[in-house]
């Protein structure tokens, strides 16, 4: 077994995946005073909105709204989803420091999500990634569906690693793979990651955990083991994808970094001030923190 990372990024995507599927409008100032909150954590990588349709994704629709109000801190980049050319077009001018195009590993998903099929979503991305190289903007690829897909069941991990190099090869400079319905063990997400990381260097990967059965940790733990050092997280572990029906959210930014602070993983963030932050939305949210170490610490 090769040693754990010394330090480890972490792509905090609750303003996005973590608010889009809320049923109730978050307004642009909550979402705005979240990110702010978020910038002063030490956190570098900030998934803030998303320019798709808004009567696909009703809450993403303030997104350049938010985009303009933030107060941009000069060490966090603030990232968007794009998927097509008019989404990438309304992030440039909302002036996002990178977009994200998202493919899925399974036909079920991609017709659902983006409604048309893995061939022809990456058809669409080539525009999107070949423009941002001419703007210097760096683009992200999330692989969706990476163990499994609520429409076509079980994924085989070869069907994941050829999404991902296609989408490394086209220019993507790093790929997020989404367990999105959180249904992964550490047995298949080594599986899936030995079979991408075939294709695509380890370094250039993400693991993008939802926490739907309570796995992301020891899904995590056992992607560190293989090298992997970017994980999505969302605070307060918020979250879902509206085209993922009982997808819950993703693992907890708070208890990744306590986590990887057990394992003496350089992070640079501040737990305390996440802490306030997944506390400032839950209370607009009306819920509790969903984190595990929030609420230990918060009832401390
Ligand atoms: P479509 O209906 O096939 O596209 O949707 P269309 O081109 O026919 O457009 C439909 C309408 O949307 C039109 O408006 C367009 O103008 C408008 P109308 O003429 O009917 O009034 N439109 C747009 N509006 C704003 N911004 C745009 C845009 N594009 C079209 N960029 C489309 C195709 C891709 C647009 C749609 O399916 C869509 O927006 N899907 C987004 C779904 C989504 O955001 N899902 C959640 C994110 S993915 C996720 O959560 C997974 C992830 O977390 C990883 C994991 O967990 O696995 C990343
Ligand atoms: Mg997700």
């Amino acid at each position: 077994m090769q040693p754990l990372p010394s330090s480890v990024t972490l792509f905090e995507v609750g303003p996005r995946d973590g608010l889009q599927n809320e049923a109730i409008p978050v307004s642009a100032e909550v979402k705005v005073a979240l990110i702010n909150m978020l910038s002063e954590t030490g956190l570098r990588r900030i998934e803030a909105g998303s320019f798709v349709s808004p009567k696909w994704v009703p809450q993403m629709a303030t997104s350049a709204e938010v985009f303009a109000a933030i107060a941009r801190h000069q060490n966090v980049r603030y990232a968007a989803l794009t998927p097509n050319m008019r989404g990438y077009e309304a992030a440039v001018k909302a002036k996002v420091g990178e977009v994200a195009v998202f493919a899925a590993a399974s036909e079920g998903f991609s017709q659902k999500n983006i409604n048309c099929g893995i061939e022809e979503s990456i058809t669409r991305f080539i525009p999107i990634i070949e423009t941002a190289r001419q703007q210097n903007i760096p683009v992200r690829g999330y692989v969706s569906c990476v163990v499994a897909c609520p429409y076509d069941g079980d994924i085989a991990p070869q069907k994941v690693a050829e999404v991902a190099r296609r989408l490394y090869e086209l220019g993507c400079y790093e790929i997020s793979l989404g367990d999105t319905i959180g249904v992964g063990t550490p047995s298949r997400i080594t599986e899936m990651i030995k079979a991408v990381s075939a294709e695509v260097p380890i370094n250039k990967l993400a693991l993008h955990c939802h926490d739907t059965y309570g796995q992301a940790l020891a899904n995590i733990y056992a992607a560190l083991q293989l090298g992997v050092a970017t994980f999505d997280s969302s605070i307060a572990g918020l979250g879902g994808c509206p085209y993922a029906k009982g997808a819950s959210g993703n693992v907890a930014t708070e208890d990744l970094l306590y986590l990887l602070s057990g394992l003496e993983i350089e992070t640079g963030v501040d737990l305390k001030k996440l802490i306030d932050a997944g506390n400032l939305i839950s209370k607009q949210l009306g819920r509790s923190n969903q984190s595990k170490v929030a609420q230990a610490l918060n009832f401390a």
